[in-house]
């Protein structure tokens, strides 16, 4: 793993020339984005990017993460509606190629269909991770088996306690998501993860340092050749 620490703002603008970098070499990649509070600098900095002429997603699909189940893509806390607002409408990509998991379809066996659509599609070149406060990327919590596909979890408590600052109150916070599963992440070429704040600096330790176990999700990523860690100086201050 590569390990970048800087402040908010360059780390949001190196992820983004990566992504530059990326687009200049292959137009059509397949790239694999994330919810959060944590990419939404690097969002803003792509649509600049864009509006400036200096990135095109013209020819990129697109497959995120996760989904709330039970949301559909309306609601405003629905993270199809978060990438169409913070992303997708704000860059020149065909929509029809944004691919995010249905949080309507509550049938298992259309979920593992997700990782056969990306495999369709390619493949993802580079996958976008945000961090959860319990070391989970996408909503794989604790204890996911590494081996896992697209599927549907339970969220824990301490997630839904996490996420509750979004809605109206905690019963609104959906009980169950789509989520993208560990062997699924760990299939894409090129994986980039960000964490920022205060709040991240305990588990950024574990998964870096500590050891590779599934009831810390992220600890996988010690395991695959091509993963850049994107820091704040906050979330890098234990290692
Ligand atoms: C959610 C998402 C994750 C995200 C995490 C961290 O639970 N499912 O994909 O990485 O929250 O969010 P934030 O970036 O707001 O800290």
């Amino acid at each position: 793993m590569k390990i970048y620490v800087d402040t908010p703002e360059k780390t949001a603008e190196a992820v983004a020339k990566k992504y530059v970098a990326l687009l200049a070499e292959k137009p059509n990649a397949v790239l694999g984005f994330a919810t959060g509070s944590t990419p939404l600098g690097l969002y803003a900095e792509l649509a600049k990017l864009c509006a400036e002429n200096k990135i095109s997603f013209k020819d990129v699909s697109t497959f995120n993460l996760d989904e709330y189940l039970g949301l559909d893509g309306t609601h405003d806390q629905s993270y199809r509606y978060f990438m169409n607002k913070n992303l997708f409408e704000k860059i020149d990509i065909d929509i029809s190629r944004t691919r995010v998991p249905s949080g309507i379809d509550t049938d298992p066996e259309k979920a593992a269909q997700y990782d056969k659509d990306i495999e369709a599609a390619g493949g993802i070149d580079l996958q976008l991770l945000g961090l959860g406060n319990n070391g989970h990327i996408g909503f794989n919590e604790p204890g996911t088996p590494f081996g896992s596909v697209t599927h549907i979890v339970e969220l824990t408590d301490s997630t839904r306690q996490a996420n509750k600052r979004f809605f109206n109150s905690i019963d609104e916070v959906p009980t169950h998501s789509v989520t993208m599963g560990i062997k699924t992440v760990m299939n894409a070429r090129r994986i980039i993860l960000m964490a920022l704040g205060k709040g991240k600096a305990d588990i950024v330790k574990k998964f870096i340092q500590g050891e590779v176990t599934p009831e810390v999700p992220a600890s996988v990523l010690q395991l695959h050749p091509d993963v850049e860690v994107y820091l704040d100086f906050d979330a890098a201050s234990l290692l």
